[in-house]
């Protein structure tokens, strides 16, 4: 048994709709496209519906990511991922999903948006708002689907333990997916959750060029975790990321980072942001 057979029923046998298929130099009536180019100013002609799955794209961010390709699967954004997660595996009005508070707000959002009951469990600013494992694998019960845990954190900058995180795997083997939303990963320092993926197969990292890239107008998330999953989901998403107007050679894994310094501008300015009584986005 994989984590993907806790996906709802329903979506199970559903048959992945079939984009048309793209043939270079064609007129493509398949995919009822105009023939014709009104946007001469673009690199690419933009009458043509783009690549539905860009596979240079999803190699390059697996070579990033150090997984294997079809442990990816390329997102309009992180968050097209977390909506298609929560969507995928919360049947509404009975499952629920498990998160740390203060957290970034869009989990809670597209859980509402399911029907999913959000259970929040407090962590402090006292205890620098260190994520507590067994505080979390007790607020899951046998209707806990997904587990977020965004680290580190938006809006308080604190990264969890590897250690917790491990716990939580455990804890939820074959019962929930743990998703880590490493948006944030490459100002921290700290190794990313990607390289205990061999370990457990309950686990699910969201990876996002929108932070320390700069490349926030690529809407280019991706999701990585079991095969199985990624397939599940890429079943349900719409094609079709603004990504795939992109050249796959500009993803090169040495750009990682540039423009960070020293790892700690994210932190410091979301904690300036609540000692000031601002809110992150949460
Ligand atoms: C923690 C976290 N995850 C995911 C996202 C979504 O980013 P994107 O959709 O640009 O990949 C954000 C955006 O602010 C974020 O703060």
């Amino acid at each position: 048994m994989t984590i993907a057979s806790l996906a709802r029923e329903e979506l199970k046998g559903l048959k992945p709709y079939e984009a048309a298929a793209q043939v270079d130099g064609a007129v493509r009536l398949n995919a009822n496209e105009a023939h014709w180019n009104t946007t001469n100013g673009f690199r690419r002609p933009l009458n043509r519906y783009p690549e539905v799955r860009p596979a240079g794209v999803r190699r390059a961010l697996a070579e990033r990511y150090g997984c294997d390709d079809r442990e990816l699967l390329v997102t309009r954004g992180s968050s097209e991922a977390i909506d298609l997660l929560i969507r995928a595996f919360c049947r509404p009005g009975m499952d629920n999903i498990v998160t740390p508070a203060p957290t970034f707000s869009m989990y809670r959002h597209y859980a509402r948006v399911q029907g999913a009951e959000i259970r929040e469990v407090a962590t402090n600013r006292q205890n620098d708002f260190a994520v507590d494992a067994s505080a979390i694998l007790a607020a899951c019960d046998d209707d806990t689907k997904l587990v977020f845990l965004c680290s580190p954190n938006n809006p308080t900058g604190t990264s969890i333990h590897t250690t917790e995180i491990r716990k939580i795997l455990e804890g939820r083997a074959g019962k929930s997916a743990v998703v880590v939303d490493e948006a944030y990963i490459e100002f921290s320092g700290h190794a990313s959750a990607v390289s205990m993926l061999r370990e457990f197969d309950n686990l699910v990292v969201l990876r996002t060029l929108s932070k320390a890239l700069a490349f926030a107008g690529a809407r280019c998330g991706s999701v990585i975790g079991p095969a199985e999953v990624t397939a599940l989901i890429r079943h349900r998403a719409a094609g079709g990321s603004g990504i795939a107007q992109c050249d796959s050679g500009s993803l090169c894994p040495r750009d990682a980072g540039r423009g960070v310094r020293g790892g700690c501008a994210f932190r410091s300015a979301s904690r300036r942001g609540r000692r000031s009584g601002e809110r992150g986005d949460e």
